[in-house]
């Protein structure tokens, strides 16, 4: 169909861009690299097992939120762990692999009906209810074990649990259309259909869904109480230090206290006291400005431009184009342009009021979700905590996944009280409102810094590019602030996690490809982010950093307050046939992965990490996965040079960077657990308190498809089969001899 051609290739430019760098500051100079000739030893590595650092670490910290479940495991024992299945071969079969001996069952795809009355959905296109039915994209998602009574959160509850799954995006092919989707794209003026708009917003947001376990495995309870949709229509709090901001003033809200929906829902977060924190990533692009839209302050104008919201006609999906709209309100509030008098009566600042990480109390329906501002605007991809310990700070990592992008964590000013546990939304009252934000800065010696942003660092408060007001202008445009102090631009910081056994902080970088602005293009190579070129697909690319890497730190005094640290790289993606200085971690046919997305440390079995991959440039060998891995500590490696060839930001092209590896990843510390349909990501994963089960998120199969009604045309019919359209969906995994789960 001549008119979805048309539309996937707006798709593609349009999409390409929304993990495009908007970042022009000069952090990380050229001068910088030229300094790094001078690269000193790292002393902190130098004398001392880390492993044994690592064990001594591990016996003084609580581990990870759950910590009355884990009372008994020591670091000792997560250092006997052994994966215990065969590795899954790479494959490009449109179907689901697990290991010999376990067993996947779908539990809730795109369209199922979360409430009993909802009708089983046809897939076709025709069904509109998405306020009762599960949305699209399925991202991250988190277990919250029900108590015996049924009414509130049990950290060990086996028997039932509510789910949160994030919903990320609805697929841009228009599946839940008959005919595929009316006049969207980025060039296009034309109104759309407010059925189809409707349909697009509410199939956005989160699901929260009662699983009851039965038979080992668990089954939908479409009669529960708690089963229901946050969408990105639902209304939503504003809290912190911005909440009233004049920058979040708007006709919905002249305040500045409310807005309406969360989007782009991508990975998630948890708290000590049992609620869900959802968080809005490639928001930007979601939002028109129109070309006459030009009477802008300086100030708004450098803001739009490190968000990437551009003066185009569109927005995503053109939802500010309603046709033959009965409230036309719901519709305006997609374009961000000036178009009254005051603030409050258009939505000039619409676009302030997304960006956050947004918490939702499963346990109470009724609660309004509150967007958190004190953790920052950016793209957030997770909020992820580390070990609640009482009478100290909480602390909450975050990645701003778009290109040359910075790593943020969220220290609270209240210090943990253990009999917050049941508080809800109060709890977060008290402990995610308040507090310092910081971005990370990597030094080229493996250690590096966290720096606070706020208006008592004289970087942000002298910053000569942008006057900010105050600390809610700080916050809501933490992008410029981490500029100002001088953050490290990283490759893509997708999802993060605390290694409960030693404390180590891990982080996926999933990559930075483009030959416009990808590493090694306008942005220096660093210690950190030391690759330019890789093969895949049987050449050369010199475009950046195509297979992307993990990240890890570690605290100074394994004190996740501390600001400062001690850093290396604990994998670097590539295929395993790729040349050594490409093939940096020793990857072998059993673990070689590219793009790292997903990660996630299970707490029933601590030690135990999960990374899942969302590639495309190993795509012409296997379609994503998820590999288990049994990681050490920060140190447990050595120095490596990266040998770098024709890097366009150097003058003489080739370019060593020095960098920090950790231990070359064996297939029993490392391997292959799933692979999935074609064309998917594998993103979310989460499990019952026993380690027994977990659930994983099978995201956009047949995401290349060429059309959204030809079945001779889609390249994905998981997971229905036959002629279906493909669907995103949740899956459920279990070891048919009752096991724990990959060890
Ligand atoms: Fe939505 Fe960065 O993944
Ligand atoms: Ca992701
Ligand atoms: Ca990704």
């Amino acid at each position: 169909m001549a008119k979805h051609q048309d539309f996937r290739a707006v798709l593609k430019t349009l999409f390409h861009s929304e993990d495009e760098s908007h970042n022009p500051s000069s952090n990380d100079s050229f001068e910088q690299v030229v300094a790094r000739a001078r690269l000193g030893r790292r002393g902190f590595l130098k004398g001392s097992s880390s492993l044994a650092a690592a064990t001594m670490l591990g016996t003084g910290l609580a581990f990870g939120v759950n910590a009355a479940k884990q009372s008994g495991q020591t670091a000792a024992a997560a250092t006997n762990l052994r994966l215990s299945f065969r590795p899954v071969a790479k494959s490009i079969a449109d179907t689901l692999t697990v290991p010999e001996g376990y067993t996947a069952r779908v539990l809730l795809a795109t369209g199922d009906p979360i409430k009993a009355n909802v009708s089983p959905y046809k897939n076709d296109g025709t069904d509109h209810d998405f306020d009762g039915r599960a949305g699209d994209h399925h991202d991250a998602m988190h277990y919250f074990g029900l108590n015996r009574a049924g009414n509130g959160w049990d950290p060990n509850g086996s028997d039932r649990a509510l789910l949160c799954i994030n919903h990320e995006v609805c697929e841009d092919l228009g599946f839940v259309h008959p005919n595929g989707p009316t006049n969207y794209g980025a060039d296009s003026t034309a109104a759309r259909p407010a059925i189809e708009i409707d349909k697009e917003v509410a199939a956005h947001g989160v699901t929260v869904v009662e699983v009851v376990k039965q038979g080992g495995t668990y089954q939908v309870n479409r009669d529960s109480r708690f089963n229901h949709r946050v969408t990105a229509a639902t209304r939503c709090q504003i809290s912190g230090p911005a909440r009233r901001s004049p920058l979040l003033a708007t006709a919905f809200s002249p305040s500045g206290e409310q807005t309406r929906g969360t989007l782009n829902n991508c990975a998630n977060g948890y708290t000590p006291w049992g609620t869900y924190l959802t968080c809005e990533e490639n928001w930007a692009g979601y939002f028109n400005r129109r070309e006459a839209d030009s009477a802008r302050t300086a100030k708004e104008v450098s803001s739009f431009k490190r968000y990437g919201i551009g003066n185009t006609t569109s927005g995503r999906y053109n939802w500010s184009r309603a046709e033959a709209a009965r409230n036309p309100d719901l519709y305006q509030r997609w374009d961000a342009s000036k178009t009254a008098s005051r603030a409050n009566q258009d939505y000039r600042n619409v676009a302030n009021t997304f960006g956050w990480v947004v918490e939702i109390d499963p346990f109470n329906p009724n609660a309004m979700p509150q967007k958190r501002t004190a953790i920052g605007r950016f793209a957030h991809e997770g909020c992820w905590p580390a070990a609640a310990v009482a009478g100290q700070p909480l602390v909450f990592y975050s990645g701003d996944d778009a290109r040359n992008e910075y790593t943020y964590k969220f220290v609270s000013a209240a210090k943990w009280d253990p009999r917050d546990a049941n508080r809800g939304m109060a709890a977060g009252n008290k402990y995610l409102d308040a507090g310092t934000l910081y971005a990370a800065k990597f030094n080229d010696d493996g250690t590096g810094e966290w720096l606070p942003l706020t208006l008592a660092n004289p970087a942000i408060a002298n910053y000569a590019d942008y006057n900010f007001a105050d600390e809610a202008d700080v916050l809501i445009n933490a992008r410029i602030a981490a500029d100002a102090a001088g953050a490290t631009k990283m490759d893509r910081p997708e999802w993060g996690g605390v290694n409960p056994v030693n404390g180590d902080v891990y982080l996926t970088l999933t990559n930075n490809v483009s030959s416009s602005s990808g590493r090694g293009v306008k942005t220096p190579l660093n210690a950190a982010n030391p690759r330019y070129y890789a093969e895949a697909k049987g050449e050369t690319i010199n475009r950046g950093n195509v297979n992307g890497h993990v990240i890890r730190w570690r605290e100074a005094g394994g004190n996740h307050a501390a600001t400062s640290f001690t850093w290396d790289v604990y994998l670097f993606g590539a295929q395993a046939d790729a040349a050594p200085d490409v093939n940096l971690s020793g990857l072998s046919h059993e673990n070689d992965f590219s793009s790292p997305d997903g990660l996630w440390f299970s707490e029933a079995v601590p030690g135990l990490l999960w990374l899942q991959t969302d590639d495309g440039y190993y795509t012409d060998v296997t379609n994503c996965m998820m590999l288990a891995a049994l990681p050490g500590a920060v140190g447990d490696g050595g120095t490596k040079m990266v040998s770098n060839k024709a890097v366009p930001i150097n003058s003489d092209g080739d370019q060593q960077v020095k960098t920090y590896v950790g231990q070359v990843a064996s297939p029993t510390v490392l391997s292959r657990f799933l692979v999935g349909p074609r064309d998917c990501e594998i993103t979310g994963i989460t499990e019952s308190p026993d380690g027994t089960v977990i659930f994983v998120n099978i995201q956009h199969p047949g995401e290349n498809s060429e059309s959204a009604t030809d079945p001779a045309q889609f390249t994905s019919h998981w997971p229905d089969g036959g002629n279906a359209r493909p669907r995103s969906a949740t899956v459920v995994i279990t070891r048919n001899d009752g096991g724990k789960i990959a060890v």
